[in-house]
């Protein structure tokens, strides 16, 4: 069986903890019992099917280096869980434009190679998928690497908050290019969001009244960097609208990301508040604190999303494919709820597989 093509854009600790999910995966002892994944088989498609066969970024630690040396580059620092053997894929120098905020340029080293023609380099390693793994306030260099996902007759996964699925423009040339298009923003596998929304659902159905709740949280990825200069507005409007949807009715909602802490490397540390009224007015609160790695919590998700893409991309469906937008991201160009969610990606299975 042919393995599904993809191309990284950005080798940060998202990429890394892919590149190593799918060593971890890969291992004959891994095929049984494979704990860590919703979904170890998906329409008949396994972890082992992926291959990645182009990567881009543009820090001088990772550029011209193998994959397999450049995830565990500077000032990448996801958890190592895997030996890496030489993959035979040499990073590429992508295009900066608007990849690196002031915030991060004091942790990254930006390489003066030249950069390569992104189009071209798709085109040469057959790259069917790309995936999208920039920075979150990389808006101009987002829309720059889905261009030339067109240009290649590449699908496009955005994983980044950057509007792009979500955007009827960008919807509409991949509609008319004949390519599966997903995004915005990828759903965490075990994510505060879920949680939040999945508590407030829990006790809204039992009757309470919420009267407020917030959840932020604090990182130490270099995206928690970048989140505070670039995009923390913007991350505040998605978390907080995906939040207030799940309630019934109106309330007080914040939900987003806080600040940036050094030492907790890639840990992430989500601080939830719930307040609200059952019974006779009876007053109620939850004060919980959730502790996560962040990078692996990308992986199951993307390893269902690349596979759904590939399942698309067989059945030569075009533009936003809503199923997979639904289920695997936070801002999509349709929200439904969680339930609903995931029967319409079960329903899209069947029918793709
Ligand atoms: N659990 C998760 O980690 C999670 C969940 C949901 C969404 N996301 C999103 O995934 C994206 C990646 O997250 P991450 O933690 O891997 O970030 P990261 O900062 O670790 O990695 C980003 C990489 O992109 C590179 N880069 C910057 N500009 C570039 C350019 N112009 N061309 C090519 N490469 C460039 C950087 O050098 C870096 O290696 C973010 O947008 C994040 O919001 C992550």
């Amino acid at each position: 069986m042919p393995k599904i093509k993809v191309a990284l854009i950005g080798v940060g600790n998202c990429a890394s903890a892919l590149i190593q999910g799918l060593q971890y995966y890969g291992k004959p002892e891994k095929q049984v019992g494979l704990h860590g994944l919703r979904n170890p088989s998906l329409a008949g498609l396994t972890p082992n099917d992926i291959e990645i066969v182009a990567a881009f970024d543009v820090d001088g630690r990772k550029v011209g280096k193998d994959l397999a040396d450049a995830i565990f580059a500077a000032p990448n620092n996801a958890p190592k869980v895997a030996e890496v053997p030489q993959l035979g894929v040499t990073v590429q120098k992508g295009p900066l434009l608007d990849g690196i905020g002031d915030s991060v340029k004091t942790v990254v080293t930006i390489s003066q190679a030249e950069a390569s023609n992104v189009a071209s380099v798709l085109e040469q390693s057959k790259t069917e998928i790309v995936l999208n793994l920039l920075p979150s306030g990389a808006a101009k260099a987002s829309g720059f690497y889905a261009q030339q996902a067109l240009a290649a007759g590449c699908a496009f996964i955005n994983a980044t908050p950057n509007l792009i699925a979500s955007s009827p423009e960008w919807a509409e040339l991949f509609q008319d290019a004949g390519l599966p298009l997903v995004g915005d923003d990828l759903v965490d596998q075990v994510g505060s969001t879920a949680l939040h929304k999945t508590l407030l659902q829990l006790l809204s159905k039992n009757g309470v009244k919420i009267a407020e709740t917030y959840q932020l949280d604090v990182g130490g990825g270099t995206e928690s960097l970048d989140t505070m200069d670039r995009t923390r507005d913007a991350k505040r409007v998605i978390k907080t609208e995906a939040v207030a949807s799940s309630l019934p009715y109106p309330t007080e909602v914040v939900a987003g990301s806080t600040d940036y802490v050094d030492f907790l490397q890639n840990k992430r540390d989500s601080y939830f508040w719930i307040s609200g009224t059952y019974f006779c007015d009876a007053p109620m609160r939850i004060d919980l604190k959730f502790s996560t790695v962040d990078a692996p919590n990308a992986g199951s998700v993307l390893f269902d999303v690349i596979r759904a893409v590939k399942l698309a991309l067989n059945q030569k469906q075009k533009g936003t494919i809503e199923p997979v937008c639904a289920y695997g991201f936070k801002h999509p160009p349709k929200s439904l709820k969680l339930e609903t969610a995931e029967a319409a990606f079960k329903k899209f299975l069947e029918e793709n597989a």
